[in-house]
């Protein structure tokens, strides 16, 4: 088990420095440039959404909400389905729920006002050990402990644990937590986080612009892209299923609501049918010609899902909306669905976007 090193001091001063010069600029951040700006709101709803989700991929959905909902008393005025389908593409609903019941929480017994220690941050429903540290940490300086995949990665490397992710995470915790103090506990943080994404990267360090390398066991040893070391990880399973892609005589598409419970629980999607391990015949959620149009996958956490997508011109009792808005607002997977139908694959929001204008 690797040992907390005694030069502590002096590897805070050499990255806070290097945060110092080298500070991405993002527009929830509070960083050397722009302190004083701390708004807990912003600051808590980056870190729910940048949870499994890269900067550039969160950045658009993160200024689309400050926009619709500038205060958290906003955010827990919102109807539900319109919180649900502004956060499609970001992946995880059961996230986009949580950060409504803390919104809510927050603005019905704390008047609308972000509690300022770890501990009562994390009595807010939805929120976790990670969400608390991070803004009792950024938006209130309260020293904590903030450990994300770039933070394992960078201890992983200083210390060269050679305990294989994920059993090395108590341990990767236990020397992040050696290095905190109270001198600038909302920066050492972020300063942690932007090293490990855009110096002490996954697969290409860049070890001749790391503040850290004097003190790396990982680059002494000459493998730095070795660690963390992962222990290796059984294949998804793989399921199969059918989505249909139904038009009515207007061009638009039909959608049904999904159970609240489940994967894209209480979100708008397209019919399919039940997804299983083995491909088998589907019903279709209405009378019609159907045609096949082709097939899509999509990877999520524990899954990854094939599904054979048919289309049709039909009626019934449907959500009927126009493609174009279910192209911006469907989960991703229901998205490259809807986009193999209408002759063009989507892969982001951003495609979809241009596909409008
Ligand atoms: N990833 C998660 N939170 C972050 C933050 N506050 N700054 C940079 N990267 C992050």
């Amino acid at each position: 088990m690797a040992s907390v090193p005694c030069d502590i001091p002096v590897i805070r001063a050499a990255l806070l420095g290097w945060y110092d010069a080298h500070a991405r600029s993002l527009p929830w951040r509070s960083g050397p440039t722009d302190r004083g700006l701390k708004d807990p709101y912003r600051i808590w709803l980056s870190e729910v959404m940048l949870q499994q989700t890269t900067v550039p991929h969160a950045t658009p959905y993160f200024l689309s909400f400050l926009q619709r909902w500038p205060t958290v008393g906003a955010l827990a005025a919102a109807p539900d389905a319109e919180v649900m389908a502004a956060w499609a593409g970001l992946g995880y609903y059961a996230r986009a729920r949580n950060l409504l019941a803390c919104a809510r929480a927050v603005s019905a017994d704390h008047d609308g006002v972000f509690p300022d220690t770890e501990a009562a941050l994390l009595a807010l429903p939805g929120v976790g050990a990670y969400t608390a540290a991070a803004v009792a940490a950024i938006a209130f300086d309260r020293p904590a402990n903030v450990v994300d995949g770039n933070v394992e990665r960078v201890m992983a490397r200083l210390y060269a644990v050679e305990t294989p992710l994920p059993a090395a995470k108590p341990e990767l915790k236990r020397l992040a937590a050696a290095l905190i103090a109270d001198d600038r506990p909302g920066d050492w943080p972020q300063a942690l986080m932007d090293l490990g994404a855009t110096v002490c990267r996954p697969r290409t360090p860049l070890c001749a612009v790391c503040p850290l390398t004097d003190h790396c066991a990982a680059f002494a040893g000459g493998a730095p892209e070795r660690y963390p070391l992962k222990t290796a990880r059984a294949d998804r399973p793989r399921r199969h299923g059918t989505v249909f892609v139904l038009f009515d005589d207007r061009g638009r598409v039909a959608l049904v609501p999904r159970p609240d419970k489940g994967l894209l629980g209480g979100m708008l999607g397209l019919p399919t049918s039940d997804w299983q391990p083995v491909p088998a015949e589907a019903v279709p959620p209405a009378a019609a010609d159907w045609g096949a149009a082709g097939t899509i996958t999509h990877v999520f956490t524990h899954f990854a899902l094939t599904l054979e997508v048919r289309t049709a011109t039909g009626s019934g009792d449907f959500v009927w909306t126009a493609p174009e808005q279910a192209l911006a607002d469907l989960p991703t997977v229901f998205r490259k669905a809807l986009g193999l139908a209408v002759g063009g694959a989507i892969t982001s929001r951003r495609s979809s976007a241009a596909l409008r204008s």
